[in-house]
Order: C-alpha cells, then structure tokens, then sequence
C-alpha cells in the first residue's frame, strides 16, 4: 500500500566536516556498508521498493552507488569476492531509484516539498539516512510503522526517550498515551531547551508522512536561518488530530555525530560483519 520512501540527503553534513566536504554524509562508511545503504535496505524490508533521494550540489556518489558498475562487475565475476555485492545487487534489482536536487539547502520540510513530484498524491516515508535504526529482536522500524499506518491511515513519527537535557537537539512532543508506545499527539516544539520541552519524547528521522503535508509545508514560513521546518508542517497536522508519535522497538545511533557514529560501527562490527549478516 506504501510503496515509496523519500531519503532527504541534501543537507551540509556539517557536524562530520572536513569528511563531508566532498563526501556525502550518507556515504559514510559504517562498517562495510554507507549509510544510506541501511537505510534503503530498511526501506525494503518494509515492502517500500520505489526510492526517491533528494540530494545536491557534491552528492552524485550516491547516484553511483545505486547502480550497476560494470567494470567492478567484470574484474570479481566468478570469484569469490562477489559475495561483497550480494545485498547491493538485491537492493537494485528489487528497487526503483528516482532522484531530483534541493538547489538551495532551506531545511527538512523544503527538502520534503522538493522530492513531492517524485512521491505524488500518495502516504509515503521518509528516512534521514544519517539516524541509524536496528531492531535484532524482531521487525524493523519502518516495517512496524507501516503496520501501524494500515491501522491508523495517519502520519507516524517515530519518538524516542532522551536525556531531558539534550531536548534542544531535537523535535520534541506532547501528547497522549492511546495505546502501547502510542501517542496521539498535542503540541510540538522544535528543538526546545530543556525547561520549555513538553516532554523528554524526541523525533527521529522516521516518518510516514500522508501526502496532505506538501500544502501544509508549501503554507509553512521560514524560522530561523530561513530554513522551513517540517516540525511546523506536523503540527498543523496534528492540530486535526491526524499524527501519532510511535516509541519504536529497537536502537536508534545519531551518525551525524562522532559519537553515534562511533557507537553505531562498534555495534554492527559486533552484530552483523562478525557474525557473517554485512553483505
Ligand atoms: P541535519 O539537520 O542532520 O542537517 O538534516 P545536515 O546539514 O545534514 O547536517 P549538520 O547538522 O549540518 O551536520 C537532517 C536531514 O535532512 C537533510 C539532511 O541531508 C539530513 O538527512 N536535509 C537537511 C536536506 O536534505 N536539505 C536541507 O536543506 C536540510
């Protein structure tokens, strides 16, 4: 029913410079597999097989990841290296790649209103490949948001818990508690200090996003730094009762830092390259 995932890979990558200078912050290398790979294979596991990037200026590593390399192919073909590529090849050929640029970098929310003619007038998600999501103990997190979206025919976003702190780091919700880890939400504030946040429950890059949120992006005026946020978007939505925050089962790693992105290679160097799961 969702068969389409926006990955918004536009932005500066300025937390991880001076890799990201003429790097991709989603090619970063975890383990043995970028970034955005994860992501995509995410995407897939969850029956969502038409992929739509948004990228930039510095960003054509990504188109080249997405596709064939012939020369590659024709030097390991028949050996035993080809085993490298299998879950590569799979994501090719079970998955449309579509592509268009953000020609100026002017947030989240117009990041999302540039990929809208690839995604149409349909529910779709929407995966910040930078946010690293795990769950080894059963469905990824974009396969049980979309059963909760079968269920509810709303936009989904997926919350966690954070230190109360750091709540300036993040959108931040109120709501209230309808179900197990389910909460219909109230208010939204983005990146609220500590002593304003409503709440300690963080949005993280995973969304299910219905396809009314273009207009309200379109309608949504720029904050500070002139970028339009797609918090303010979502809070529209939720003033008509139409958005659920989701505590997801599993791990999230925050790779557009060091430090996420350190605890993020440990983890899959531990649970995937060693135990034979990286390819
Ligand atoms: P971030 O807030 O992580 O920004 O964006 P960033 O520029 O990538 O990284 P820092 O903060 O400078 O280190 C969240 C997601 O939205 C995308 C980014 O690529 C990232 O996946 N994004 C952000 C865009 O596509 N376009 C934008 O204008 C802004």
């Amino acid at each position: 029913m969702i068969k389409k995932c926006l990955f918004p890979a536009a932005g500066y990558g300025t937390r991880f410079l001076p890799a990201t200078k003429a790097m991709p912050k989603e090619m970063l290398p975890v383990v043995n597999k970028p970034l955005i790979q994860y992501g995509v294979e995410e995407a897939l596991d969850a029956g969502l097989t038409e992929i739509s990037i948004v990228t930039g200026r510095g960003k054509r590593a990504l188109e080249d990841h997405f596709d064939i390399s012939y020369e590659l192919e024709n030097q390991i073909k028949g050996t035993d290296k080809e085993k490298y590529l299998v879950g590569i090849r799979k994501l090719l050929d079970e998955c449309s790649f579509s592509y268009t640029r953000q020609t100026e970098m002017k947030g989240l929310g117009h990041a999302i209103l540039t990929g809208r003619p690839l995604i149409g007038d349909e529910p779709f998600a929407v995966v910040l490949a930078d946010d690293l999501c795990v769950n080894l103990e059963g469905d990824g997190v974009l396969t049980q948001m979309v059963k909760l979206y079968k269920q509810y025919r709303c936009t989904i976003v997926a919350i966690q818990e954070v230190d109360p702190q750091e709540t300036n780091k993040y959108g931040v919700i109120a709501g209230d508690l309808i179900g197990d880890d389910l909460y219909r939400v109230r208010n939204m504030v983005e990146k609220p200090k500590p002593e304003d946040a409503p709440s300690n429950l963080a949005i993280i890059g995973r969304y299910i996003l219905t396809p009314d949120i273009f207009k309200l992006i379109e309608e949504t005026e720029p904050g500070k730094g002139g970028e339009i946020q797609i918090t303010d978007a979502l809070m529209k939505q939720a003033q008509d009762g139409c958005v659920i925050a989701y505590k997801f089962k599993g791990t999230r790693f925050d790779c557009g830092g060091a430090e996420g992105y350190i605890e993020a290679t440990n983890f899959c160097f531990e649970h995937f390259y060693k135990t034979g799961k990286a390819y």
